[in-house]
């Protein structure tokens, strides 16, 4: 799908559906949707006299035109109630225009700017916001149907201005929306991908393609090199497999210079079975997404560098395969990170925090001087959010405000949860330094305190997505299956970082 801005009138382009809108409760249309009910001969005023047209949020109608516009068919798009509409709204309505448009004969839409006129919001966010919503709620996960299934497509959309002077704003405020649409759809890919199809390799050589197309540094270690850097937490993971495991760095030099302002730290487990402490059968399909963290920062990067902002950024990604076998970790081993500091594996599958804590000690050894880590890490942060927001750990109250700020912007809730010291005695092993799993409770708290001694005092935001990542129904911008939550937040927060 195309998302394009023409300077042009609703009444005079030809596309095969043109949408206006209605807010609620609205009697007598004005503005485009006025302009065009006069075309019609005032269609529109009738059908809302009649209460076919009420302007609901989610309603689509779609009207024939026959002859009377240059467009065959108008589509007036319910807002809903003026005062709650925001750019989330505008985002949504996006997502769902495109899905309920998506019928054989309608190949090129036309759109106003929906909340940007009467609505009373920004221009060029409403743009962003409509070009995003767009672009998510056109996404789907097709690569393995038959392919007579149904591929009816939406070929382009184009926002259509009649004002010259925001014609040049809405086209650069729409390629900013399809461009972040476009980083969550690629890590959507990625987390729908079958694990057969996404190996640790396959993960690392898509991090290449993001790298030599968007002219970021990549460096991929190896067993052998994670072996020299002591990474033993990491490796124990990776025992159990037969594919190789990889480690992710890819660099951008925004600002040029030392070190890094930010690092993006993603879990790349590209299944997790459990290990030796296998999962129950039930629902372990969705494992194959336990690489979204990853996914979501080699995306993330992408988008980055393609919007250059003046910060350094290295996204880390440790992948591997978490499996059972006969040279796998066993509960009650004892492994040592690279930092020195000893885990006794109580649960072989708490892996994500074990390939984490080397990936995060490499962050600092980098000179990482802010770190976001992104994970699949608990089932228990469904239980506290279930798939409505993600959980946000920190020990820096300032920068997890700025990752929210970047999260609200993208349309993504989160919550934070407490980090209180009490805690720390959950993950006390009597045999190492700490245990890598506790049976009291706060599971998604404790895997955020197994972290934290890995990242010391660097300001740092653990974001646990478990409950979101993967979803059972399209809703708004969120698609079924992969959601692709975090990936535009973590490059608003970027973005804003460089602006800082
Ligand atoms: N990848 C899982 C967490 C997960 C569960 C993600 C459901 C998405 C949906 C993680 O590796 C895991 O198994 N966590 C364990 C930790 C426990 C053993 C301490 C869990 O949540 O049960
Ligand atoms: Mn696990
Ligand atoms: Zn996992």
């Amino acid at each position: 799908m195309k998302f394009l801005v023409e300077h042009t009138d609703v009444t005079r382009t030809a596309a095969d559906a043109v949408i206006v809108n209605l807010f609620e409760g609205v009697t007598v249309p004005g503005g485009a949707t006025g302009a065009v009910d006069a075309a019609l001969d005032g269609a529109i005023t009738k059908l809302i006299a009649q209460g076919d047209i009420r302007g609901k949020s989610g309603e689509v109608t779609i009207i024939h035109t026959f002859g009377k516009l240059p467009s065959p068919r108008v589509v007036v798009a319910g807002l809903g109630k003026r005062d709650a509409f925001d750019l989330d709204a505008v985002r949504n309505l996006g997502a769902n225009l495109a899905r309920a448009l998506r019928k054989p004969g309608i190949s090129t839409l036309a759109t106003i700017a929906h909340g940007a006129g009467i609505g009373g919001l920004a221009a060029g966010p409403a743009a962003q916001a409509l070009a995003e919503g767009f672009l998510l709620g056109n996404y789907r996960f097709l690569k393995h149907k038959a392919k007579d299934d149904d591929r009816t497509e939406i070929a382009s959309v184009t926002l259509v201005e009649s004002d010259a002077a925001k014609v040049g704003q809405f086209t650069a405020s729409a390629a900013r929306g399809v461009l972040l649409a476009d980083a969550a759809n690629l890590a959507r890919d990625l987390a729908n991908a079958p694990s057969n199809h996404l190996t640790p390799s396959d993960l690392a050589a898509c991090a290449a393609d993001v790298a030599k197309e968007n002219g970021l540094e990549i460096e991929v270690l190896e067993r052998a090199d994670m072996e020299r850097k002591g990474m033993g937490s990491l490796l124990s993971v990776a025992k159990g497999s037969a594919q190789p495991p990889k480690l992710v760095r890819l660099s951008y030099r925004g600002r040029g210079g030392e070190g890094y302002d930010l690092a993006l730290v993603g879990k790349g487990i590209t299944f997790d079975t459990g290990g030796i402490s296998i999962k129950p059968a039930a629902n372990m399909e969705a494992m194959k997404a336990d690489m979204t963290g990853a996914a979501s920062v080699i995306a993330a990067l992408g988008a980055i560098a393609k919007l250059a902002p003046k910060v350094n950024v290295v996204g880390i990604a440790p992948c591997t395969e978490n499996m059972p076998g006969g040279n796998a970790s066993k509960p009650g081993d004892v492994v040592s990170a690279m930092n020195g500091r000893t885990i006794e594996i109580i649960n072989t599958d708490a892996e994500g925090r074990l390939v984490l804590a080397d990936a995060l000690c490499w962050a600092k050894e980098l000179g990482a001087a802010n770190i976001v880590d992104v994970a699949t890490l608990t089932g228990a942060v469904t239980t506290a959010l279930g798939d409505v927001a993600y959980g946000l750990m920190t020990n820096n109250d300032a920068f997890c405000s700025k990752l929210e700020a970047a999260a609200a912007e993208a349309g993504e809730k989160t919550w934070r949860l407490p980090m209180w010291k009490e805690y720390d005695e959950y993950i006390k092993s009597d045999v190492a330094d700490c245990k890598n799993s506790a049976s009291r409770g706060a599971g998604t708290i404790v895997g955020a305190k197994f972290l934290e001694p890995f990242v010391g005092d660097t300001p740092w935001v653990h974001m646990d997505i478990a409950g979101v990542d993967m979803m059972s129904a399209d809703k708004g911008w969120v698609s079924k299956g992969a959601s692709g939550y975090s990936v535009r937040a973590m490059i608003n927060l970027a973005v804003a970082m460089g602006q800082a």
